[in-house]
């Protein structure tokens, strides 16, 4: 019996499950302090009450025999209408018509990101920015594919550009990044459109963050002209609507999205009612919830909070001098670590002189040594005392 020996190749840990644990070891040997968080992008937010109104009356439907619900419909691979027309009204606010057929219900980005990979040969060359949310290199080094990078640095605003010098066949775009928090523009993202289509390659979007954009920037790249033969889209109601631990995500694969012939949507829905039977239907009714008017309004509630955390965060090292971008148009800030430290010397020196978490960026692949990521996720109480902190160690 032969294991699958590309798993031989991973670093020991998930770069959240090795954070996750060094911070356990100091909390076990500290327990007398207060350890704040701003680490892996964990919501405090609760659900908006729209949504829990909307559950609430789910959980009523499952307590009566009437309108009691087992697996998901068929149809639309165990989503249910409801969620489905949501999301396709809230694409139509970006000017994208979907239709029900192109949107795969998920239990959010994450497993999507790495799934999505069983549609494509394992021969495949895959090209994955640097820095970059490290479960894209992961899944696939767990595949075993060629993977190249596109080096994202300060001297390309973190926004690297197709390079008509290598031809892969899959290509990862996160926009707004994680971690770095740069976001592409229209033009910037029809150049790798183009790419895609000349190459005949496909682009895995993740759009996880996109309700944090407030710039004039492209939501969902298919409001790129062009998107819709080369781009399947991840989207999660996570940082959208603080699904993380409820779990829901939607992808959209357009009809359209043909390579070898065949179309990416038959294959995924094949894929998906074989391998997974759904999300359950209180989270789809909750998360139906999210794209009504009152859900966008609260959920921008919720979104204005977080955003005033990382302008917290923003006029904290301002003010010690130090530099960094995002938190604009993303819920992280993406920092220089002071003082020439590498970034698990600064996650280190964080942890035990001001008992704040954050997220090296050497993590998020080689281009992030040096730098550091903190979210804003935290309650507005705890991220005021960890840049109070972070402006006596660091005056
Ligand atoms: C992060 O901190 O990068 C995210 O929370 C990780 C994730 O969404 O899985």
């Amino acid at each position: 019996m032969k294991i699958n020996s590309h798993f031989l190749d991973l670093k020991d840990n998930y770069l959240f499950s090795t954070v996750g644990a060094k911070t356990a070891a100091y909390r076990a040997a500290h327990p007398e302090k207060d350890v704040i968080r701003l680490s892996i992008g964990d919501v405090t937010r609760p659900l908006a009450p729209v949504v829990i109104e909307a559950m609430r009356r789910a959980l009523d439907d499952l307590s009566r025999t009437e309108t009691f619900k087992g697996y998901g419909p068929d149809r639309y691979v165990y989503a249910y209408e409801p969620l489905l027309a949501s999301i396709r009204d809230s694409y139509a606010r970006k000017g994208v018509a979907v239709s029900f057929g192109e949107i795969f219900v998920s239990d959010g980005a994450k497993s999507d990101c790495g799934n999505l990979l069983e549609l494509f040969s394992a021969d495949n060359t895959v090209l994955i920015p640097d820095p970059v949310y490290p479960a894209y290199l992961d899944a696939n080094i767990m595949a075993g594919r060629r993977i190249i990078f596109a080096d994202a640095n300060e001297g390309n605003g973190f926004l690297p550009m197709p390079d008509e010098s290598v031809r892969p066949d899959l290509i990862y775009l996160c926009s707004p990044n994680n971690p770095t928090g740069a976001a592409y523009s229209r033009a910037q993202l029809k150049a790798w459109v183009d790419y895609a289509n000349r190459l005949g390659a496909v682009i895995l979007y993740d759009a996880a963050y996109e309700y944090f954009i407030e710039d004039d920037l492209p939501r969902s790249i298919f409001e790129i002209e062009g998107a819709r033969d080369c781009a399947i889209e991840i989207c999660s109601y996570s940082k959208t609507a603080g699904f993380t631990g409820v779990r829901c995500g939607y992808t959209v694969i357009p009809d359209t999205l043909e390579r070898g012939g065949v179309k990416l949507n038959r294959m995924w829905a094949r894929r998906q009612s074989t391998k997974f039977n759904g999300v359950s239907y209180v989270t789809q009714m909750g998360a139906a919830a999210v794209f009504t008017e009152e859900g966008e309004r609260q959920t921008r509630e919720n979104i204005a909070y977080y955003k005033r955390n990382a302008a917290m965060i923003g006029e904290t090292l301002s003010s010690l001098g130090i530099w960094y971008t995002g938190g604009i148009n993303s819920p992280y800030v993406w920092m220089k670590c002071p003082r020439g430290m590498d970034s698990w010397s600064f996650f280190d020196y964080l942890l035990e002189n001001a008992n704040v978490v954050g997220t090296p960026g050497s993590g998020f692949g080689k281009n992030g040594e040096g730098f550091f990521r903190l979210t804003a996720f935290a309650t507005a109480e705890n991220t005021a005392e960890a840049c109070l902190r972070l402006k006596t160690i660091l005056k």
